[in-house]
C-alpha cells in the first residue's frame, strides 16, 4: 500500500483525508460521473525541491475533459496551481508524490446526467515511486476486451466511470498471470494499455498509435515523442499497427504518469527483442528521469517547483 498523505482537498477546503468522503447517493459513486488526472512530483534532495511534471498540461487536459462532459470546473490555471501547492505544503511532502485531482459529480439526484449544479474538485495525494517494477520488464497480453470508440465514450477525457473498461482488461490480465493488458480497438488495431500509452521501435523508427486510434492523449506520450525527435534523433510515426506487428518489434514499452517508461519483455508469452530493456527505451527512460528531477535545464519548461 502506498503511503497516503494526511490531508486532502474537497469542497473547497483542505481537510483530514479520512474526512474527504462523499455521500453514497452521489452521481460520482452511482454512475462514475467525473473526470480526473494523475500528476507526479519528483523530489530532488540536492535541490531540496519538489518538481511537478507538466502541471499546466494536466490542468488543460482536465479542463478540456470537463468541457467534453459538460461539467462545471471553476478553476483558473493559477487557482488550480495554488491549491495544489497548498495541499503539498500542508502535507509537508519531501519525497516522490502522485496527486489525483478529480472533478466529480457531487449531485445526489437520481438521473445520470452531467449538467448538475454541484460539481466539485477533490484532490488526494500518495507517495509513489515505481508503479510497475521497471527493472525487469513486463509480461503483457493482448486483452480479449476491446477499447471503446470515441463515439461510445470519450477517449480524450479521463472519465472516472470509463475506467471500468480498464479494470476489466487489467483484471483478466492479472488473473491470467500477466502484468498488464494491451487493448485493440474496434478496428482490431493496437490502441493502448489499461492505464498507459504504447510505443514500439523497429529498425530505428518509433511507432505509436495515433490519437484517433481511441487512446488517451497522454502527457508522457507527448513528452516521449518530443524527446525521440529532438534529443534521441529517431523518426516517430503516429500510425496504426496490427496485433502481429506488436510481436515483431525490436523494442516495446508503455508510457504514463504512473507507469513512467516501462519496457515490455513479452506479449502473449512471445519475447520482444532480446527480452531486455532496449537501447532506445533506456535512453528515453533516463532522459525523462533526469528531466523530472530538474537535471536538464532545457526542459525546465516542463516543471513547476513547489518550494
Ligand atoms: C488509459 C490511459 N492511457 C494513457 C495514460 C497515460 O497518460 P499520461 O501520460 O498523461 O499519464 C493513462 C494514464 O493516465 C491512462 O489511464
Amino acid at each position: 500500500m502506498p503511503k497516503q498523505f494526511p490531508f486532502s482537498f474537497i469542497r473547497k477546503k483542505i481537510v483530514k483525508s479520512d474526512q474527504a468522503t462523499v455521500p453514497i447517493q452521489c452521481k460520482a459513486v452511482q454512475y462514475g460521473l467525473g473526470c480526473f488526472t494523475g500528476i507526479r512530483g519528483h523530489w530532488n534532495k540536492t535541490h531540496k525541491n519538489l518538481y511537478l511534471f507538466r502541471l499546466k498540461d494536466h490542468y488543460q487536459r482536465l479542463k478540456e475533459a470537463a468541457k467534453i462532459l459538460g461539467m462545471k470546473f471553476n478553476y483558473s490555471s493559477p487557482k488550480f496551481e495554488e491549491l495544489i501547492f497548498k495541499l503539498i505544503k500542508k502535507n509537508g511532502a519531501k519525497e516522490d508524490v502522485y496527486l489525483r485531482p478529480t472533478l466529480y459529480a457531487a449531485s445526489t439526484m437520481l438521473t445520470p446526467r452531467f449538467d448538475n449544479p454541484d460539481d466539485d474538485l477533490a484532490v488526494y495525494m500518495i507517495s509513489l515511486k515505481d508503479y510497475f517494477d521497471t527493472t525487469k520488464g513486463l509480461d503483457v497480453c493482448v486483452s480479449s476486451w476491446r477499447r471503446f470508440d470515441d463515439d461510445m465514450m470519450s477517449t480524450k477525457a479521463k472519465i472516472t466511470g470509463a475506467y471500468a473498461s480498464s479494470a476489466l482488461a487489467k483484471t483478466e490480465a492479472l488473473q491470467n498471470g500477466y502484468a498488464e493488458a494491451i487493448f485493440l480497438n474496434r478496428d482490431g488495431k493496437v490502441c493502448e494499455a489499461s492505464g498507459a500509452n504504447i510505443f514500439g521501435i523497429k529498425n530505428n523508427i518509433v511507432y505509436t498509435p495515433p490519437l484517433h486510434a481511441n487512446n488517451l492523449n497522454g502527457i508522457t506520450r507527448r513528452s516521449a515523442i518530443e524527446l525521440f525527435e529532438n534529443e534521441i534523433g529517431l523518426e516517430v510515426r503516429e500510425e496504426e499497427f496490427d496485433r502481429s506487428t506488436l510481436y515483431a518489434f525490436d523494442e516495446l514499452f508503455l508510457t504514463g504518469t504512473a507507469a513512467k517508461v516501462a519496457y515490455i519483455r513479452s506479449v502473449d508469452r512471445k519475447i520482444i527483442g532480446t527480452g531486455n530493456m532496449g537501447k532506445y527505451t533506456g535512453k528515453l527512460k533516463s532522459l525523462l528521469d533526469r528531466i523530472s528531477i530538474g537535471e536538464m535545464p532545457r526542459y525546465a519548461k516542463w516543471l513547476t517547483s513547489v518550494y
